[in-house]
């Protein structure tokens, strides 16, 4: 019998765009028990651009939307990024008319989730998105195939390739936020944006996803808490590794009794940590379920490689038919968002502050200190001679988040602190 050959429209051909063309090329029947792919057609804001693939031999659309509707395009496929523009436009026609769609836009999800969700749904059509999170790493299969029969309380990891790049490479090299930065742009692993990477908004429109994924709840970027690694200094990397810790940006969701906590931030986690060991452009993800117990999942989180094979691995899933909801529940039966108070959370913290180098110093911030409850578990002094004052460290016992911001507030108070302390939460592991 010979084999359906199912035809892709693909809008926005940069970094995986090109690189699932060049797949799709080389291995239309990469799915042989399902037919062949072939790409169509695409569009993309230029087409003269130089690329490493020929799209001479496919038709061309200026408007994503039009190729969204185009009657010889069965899968429409959207890398063209961002939350609303072109992007939401042609993900919304395709959607209307019943098409199946496959995206890598995890900002258009995270903030339109429920809005799209209701409106496959209603058309019958698969919006799927295994690309959006952790580019190669199954995580979406994982949370909405493999783990329905668990109750997840937690997931937890490193979610941006391009943070995790920038801090293993300051602390490899002792090189500097911005030329590393550029570096990973080079690379492919950057968004158009770099500000969403480094600034934790990537991180935090993937934890978004996993959190609806996992609990259950209607995806609600609005309502996380972001911190990027604009403010990590080489500094604390160094510190932070003498302490015997290593500092990643970490996305968490936690289901607690009352709502949900979805957080990204800098934290520190110790050197013999999976977290800790998953370096470079690479993606790590632990998940918490109530009868499974803890998984661990790492893949390459970012370049044109894995996250094509993720794309293709969708386009394997809508050839093979059947329809799941977009998150783990259909769109109207979703929990509504309720979201915790960070600073309720108890954890461990890393405090570095600079103060004059003076005697009673030290005496004065423990006191400080021990009137809020604070109680100290490591301390560290480096004499610095050029940095106009002395750097001191310090690494708390597990003390609730409120009580340590009002340390921070007191501390930066006194005469002897030369500029506010810096704060950084170590990973409860
Ligand atoms: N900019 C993203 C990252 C690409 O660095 O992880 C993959 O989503």
């Amino acid at each position: 019998m010979a084999q359906k050959t199912w035809r892709v429209g693909v809008a926005g051909l940069g970094t995986v765009g090109g690189g699932l063309l060049q797949f799709l090329a080389e291995r239309p029947d990469f799915a042989p028990a399902e037919g062949r792919v072939e790409v169509v057609a695409v569009s993309a804001r230029s087409r003269s651009r130089p690329r490493t693939v020929d799209i001479s031999n496919l038709a061309w659309y200026d408007d994503p939307v039009a190729l969204a509707s185009a009657p010889d395009v069965d899968i429409f496929v959207e890398l063209i990024g961002g939350s609303d523009g072109p992007a939401k436009a042609a993900v919304e026609t395709a959607l209307r008319l019943g098409k199946p769609v496959i995206t890598a836009n995890k900002a258009l999800l995270a903030e339109h989730g429920v809005e799209l969700a209701t409106l496959a749904e209603s058309s019958g059509a698969m919006l799927l998105y295994e690309a959006a999170v952790m580019g190669g790493a199954p995580a979406v299969k994982m949370l909405r195939e493999a783990m329905v029969g668990d109750d997840v309380a937690s997931v937890s990891g490193i979610l941006n390739g391009t943070c995790n790049y920038i801090l293993t490479e300051m602390e490899a090299g002792g090189r500097a936020f911005e030329d590393v930065l550029s570096e990973a742009q080079r690379l492919g692993y950057a968004e158009a944006d770099p500000t969403m990477d480094v600034g934790g908004f990537d991180a935090a429109h993937k934890v978004t996803l996993l959190a609806a994924l996992a609990f259950g709840c209607a995806p609600s970027y609005a309502a996380a808490h972001v911190q990027g690694i604009n403010d990590v200094e080489l500094l604390d990397i160094k510190l932070a590794k003498e302490l015997g810790y290593r500092i990643k940006l970490v996305a968490q969701a936690s289901r607690g009794p009352d709502g949900v906590l979805v957080r990204v931030g800098p934290v520190l986690a110790p050197l013999d940590h999976p977290l800790a060991q998953a370096n470079g452009a690479l993606n790590a993800l632990f998940i918490e379920g109530t009868r499974i117990g803890r998984i661990f999942l790492q893949g390459p989180g970012a370049g044109a490689g894995p996250t094509a094979a993720a794309v293709a691995a969708d386009i394997a899933d809508v050839m093979a038919g059947g329809v799941r909801p977009v998150f783990q529940a259909p769109a109207e039966t979703l929990r509504p968002f309720a979201a915790l108070d960070p600073s309720r959370s108890v954890g461990k913290a890393y405090i570095r502050l600079l103060v004059k180098d003076e005697p009673g110093v030290i005496a004065v911030i423990a006191e400080t200190l021990a009137e809020c409850g604070v109680s100290i578990d490591s301390f560290l002094q480096k004499p610095a001679p050029d940095a106009g004052g002395v750097p001191i460290v310090l690494t708390t016992h597990a003390t609730p988040e409120s009580v340590v911001t009002d340390a921070i507030n007191r501390m930066e108070k006194l005469p002897a602190v030369l500029e506010r302390p810096r704060l950084l939460r170590i990973a409860r592991i």
